[in-house]
């Protein structure tokens, strides 16, 4: 068996990475498609490094642009790879533009699609992501699903439980993996006590009046707590847009660059709250039991908010402020473990994929499976 993984921006490579490995120990054989969505070495190529992920086969090297420009290149160019690579299946990860566009190629040509973190739904379709995720799982063969809130979603869009395979959280295989090294790193300059921010979904950073609020907000905590923002490229744009680099960079407000895995997840393990519009902070907060505030109103991850330490605040800065305080006050929430996110979900998807069985090819496309 053959298995083309695809991957892209930031969040996909600790996902694929765990399940390179399990499929690496059954010698099956793999290729490893970068479109290049993210290209900066701190947003790709260290991750690569630091997760241990082979080089990439082939990169498309896409680049930014607009939705459409982004999702058109990475499918011009991943074409004529999948025809020439003719995989058995094609595994794509997460909800980036990048997953959506491979999973439209390969689904056209008969490839047979794995959808790794199926089944989220934040059901607020303002969020490009939302749109990747609701078309990527409609044209994959196999869904992965890392909670049982997304295999109901799935139910109710009317896919066959026959697809839905219940894994778990492929992306905390990887945290529980690296965790120990994350461990052994020393956050220079940072003091014991401190909050971690990161915003970059367009619904923040593109509104460029909320951003100011937001940014004065944090500028107003760091009197109280350290504040150490590692800012997302998105970000950093905006923030010279406003002119407010300057302004807030005040010894206790810390503008920095995108941290490496390992920094960043030992920064999130000893941080005293976190603030975030991310996606997989709100999970790796709720598995290492640290107060997350997320600045969004909706969440694909309610898993978080009903067993986790998340805790939504939405679009609004009286509430950033009294929940900061609850936790500062000795009033976060206490989590418990969530099913499946036990650092195996990698191999128990290797086990479903290794169990797939062959079936007869259709001319001129690469062997289908079936299960
Ligand atoms: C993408 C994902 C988002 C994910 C995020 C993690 C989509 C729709 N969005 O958003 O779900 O949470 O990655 O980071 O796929 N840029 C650089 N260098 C880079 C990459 C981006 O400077 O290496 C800048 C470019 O100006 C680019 C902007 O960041 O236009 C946004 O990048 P893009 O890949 O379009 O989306 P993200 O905001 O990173």
């Amino acid at each position: 068996m053959h298995v083309l993984h695809v991957v892209g921006a930031r969040p996909n490579f600790m996902k694929a990475a765990p399940v390179l490995r399990a499929l690496g120990r059954t010698g099956t054989r793999q290729t490893l498609v970068h479109t290049g969505q993210h290209y900066d070495t701190n947003m790709s190529e260290v991750f690569l490094r630091q997760l241990e992920m082979p080089e990439p086969d082939i990169n498309l090297g896409v680049g930014s642009g607009s939705h459409a420009q982004q999702t058109a290149h990475i499918m011009a160019r991943f074409e004529p790879v999948v025809l020439e690579q003719a995989p058995d299946l094609a595994l794509v990860y997460g909800d980036v533009n990048s997953t959506v566009a491979a999973a439209l190629v390969c689904s056209k040509l008969q490839i047979p699609v794995g959808h790794v973190e199926a089944g989220l739904r934040s059901h607020d379709r303002t969020m490009p992501e939302e749109i990747n995720r609701l078309l990527t799982d409609q044209i994959s063969e196999f869904l992965f699903t890392p909670s049982c809130d997304a295999d109901e979603n799935l139910r109710l869009e009317g896919i066959a439980t026959a697809k839905v395979h219940l894994v778990g959280n492929v992306m905390i295989d990887t945290l529980v993996r690296l965790l120990p090294h994350a461990e052994e790193q020393h956050n220079d300059g940072v003091p014991e006590r401190y909050a971690l921010v990161t915003l970059h979904r367009p619904s923040n950073v593109d509104d460029l009046h909320w951003l100011r609020e937001m940014l004065l907000a944090l500028s107003d905590l760091s009197h109280d707590l350290t504040v150490v923002f590692p800012v997302h490229p998105r970000t950093r744009q905006r923030i010279a847009a406003l002119g407010l680099q300057a302004a807030l960079a005040n010894g206790r407000l810390r503008l920095l660059e995108p941290r490496p895995y390992l920094e960043f997840l030992a920064l999130q393990r000893r941080a005293t709250l976190v603030i975030t519009d991310s996606g997989g902070i709100q999970e790796e907060t709720t598995f290492l039991g640290v107060p997350c505030l997320t600045v969004r109103e909706n969440t694909e991850r309610p898993i978080t908010t009903s067993l986790g330490t998340n805790v939504l605040v939405g679009r609004d800065i009286a509430r950033l402020r009294t929940e900061v305080r609850r936790i500062l006050n000795g009033g976060a929430k206490r989590p418990s473990q969530i099913p499946l996110w036990d650092g195996h979900a990698a191999e128990r998807s290797a086990a479903v994929i290794l169990g797939l069985k062959r079936i007869e090819p259709r001319p001129g496309f690469s062997t289908v499976i079936a299960v």
